[in-house]
């Protein structure tokens, strides 16, 4: 096996604050390494159609405070098919590239796993992605900051549904997780937290608030993720509780995507620059197809395939803590 010496490194799927940080530290780690480093635009589209750019420590300066990805990102379908993965194949051999780093989430490490099943090549993940749902890795890089971003706008919305006395769905994201919900909620001070983990159940939705209001709350926030299975959206949730609860003036805020941007906060700095160092050093030393992470906040690996099978775990004391607060 000859000695590693280029490592591409690319940015797929969801966008998250803190992926800027990963480039910077898997570009430098190279640098610092003797290794060469190539960028891949748009995630697996950019690498099927040879969409490189060369990295060096200095090209990547001034990017650890910033959103977004300088190597832009993209679910590419085309990955999807054996055609596709093997002109992938095919442009890393061309430009001599010795092992991958993806930073990406769950759909990412899968093609990853994939492709590595059909042709060998070694590839490292580093999880990012703003819903922390990761097997392998107490937080994925863009999951405090999104966190955080969360927290504050639902600050915001306090501030008018109390002056209004109004009750507030806040719809946040997480796809099929619960982690931003529940940990924005509690941060929040939310009244109710709905999460796909947890099926709640309308009636007692509707005790909960009733019994808010009895207790002399004239304004309320319920935050709930995307992938509730309550049964109805957010839009329908609220009607369904103006319908029965006549006494509550509803309104629904949707965060959206705002939650993805923005500059990453210190925490999401710092676990990106702990991960591309560990990647770039396991690929060095031919330990392949593991996704890094934090386990216990010492960095550790998994094998990819485990963390796209696992599932991180809601954590019960915070739901109690949550009850106990809403009190
Ligand atoms: O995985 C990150 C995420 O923002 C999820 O929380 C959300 O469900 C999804 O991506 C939205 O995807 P898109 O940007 O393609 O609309």
């Amino acid at each position: 096996m000859r000695e590693v010496r280029k490592i591409a490194v690319m940015t797929s799927g969801g966008d998250s604050p803190g992926m800027n940080a990963a480039i910077r530290s898997v570009v430098r780690s190279c640098a610092y390494y003797g290794k060469e480093c190539v960028g891949v635009y748009r995630g697996y589209q950019g690498l099927i159609e040879g969409d490189f750019i060369s990295l060096n420590a200095r090209n990547i300066k001034n990017i650890i405070n910033k959103g977004g990805t300088i190597l832009k990102s993209a679910r590419s379908k085309e990955f999807r098919t054996e055609e596709g993965r093997k002109k992938a194949f095919d442009q890393l051999a061309a430009d001599d590239i010795d092992g991958l780093v993806v930073i990406g989430g769950d759909g990412s490490f899968t093609g990853a796993v994939v492709f590595n099943e059909e042709y060998n090549f070694p590839i490292v993940g580093i999880p990012g992605t703003i819903d922390n749902d990761i097997y392998g890795t107490s937080h994925t890089i863009g999951y405090d900051t999104a966190l955080n971003t969360a927290v504050e706008a639902i600050d915001k919305i306090r501030d008018t549904a109390s002056s209004h006395n109004r009750l507030f769905f806040v719809e946040v994201m997480g796809r099929d997780a619960g982690f931003i919900a529940l940990n924005a909620g509690v941060g929040a001070g939310a009244e109710e937290i709905l999460i796909p983990e947890l099926n709640l159940g309308l009636d007692r939705l509707l005790e909960s608030l009733k019994k808010s209001r009895d207790a002399g709350k004239s304004s309320s926030i319920v935050v709930v993720a995307e992938g509730d299975k309550i049964g109805k959206n957010v839009f329908e949730l609220a009607d369904y509780v103006e319908e029965n609860l006549p006494e509550y003036e509803v309104r629904v805020s949707v965060l959206g995507h705002m939650q993805r941007g923005g500059s990453p906060s210190c925490f999401d700095r710092v676990l990106a620059s702990r991960l591309g160092v560990k990647a770039v050093e396991l690929l060095i030393e031919r330990q392949t197809n593991l996704m890094v992470g934090l386990i216990n906040n010492e960095v550790g690996s998994t094998s990819l395939e485990k963390a796209i099978k696992g599932q991180n775990i809601i954590n019960k004391e915070l739901l109690k803590v949550s009850d106990i607060m809403s009190t």
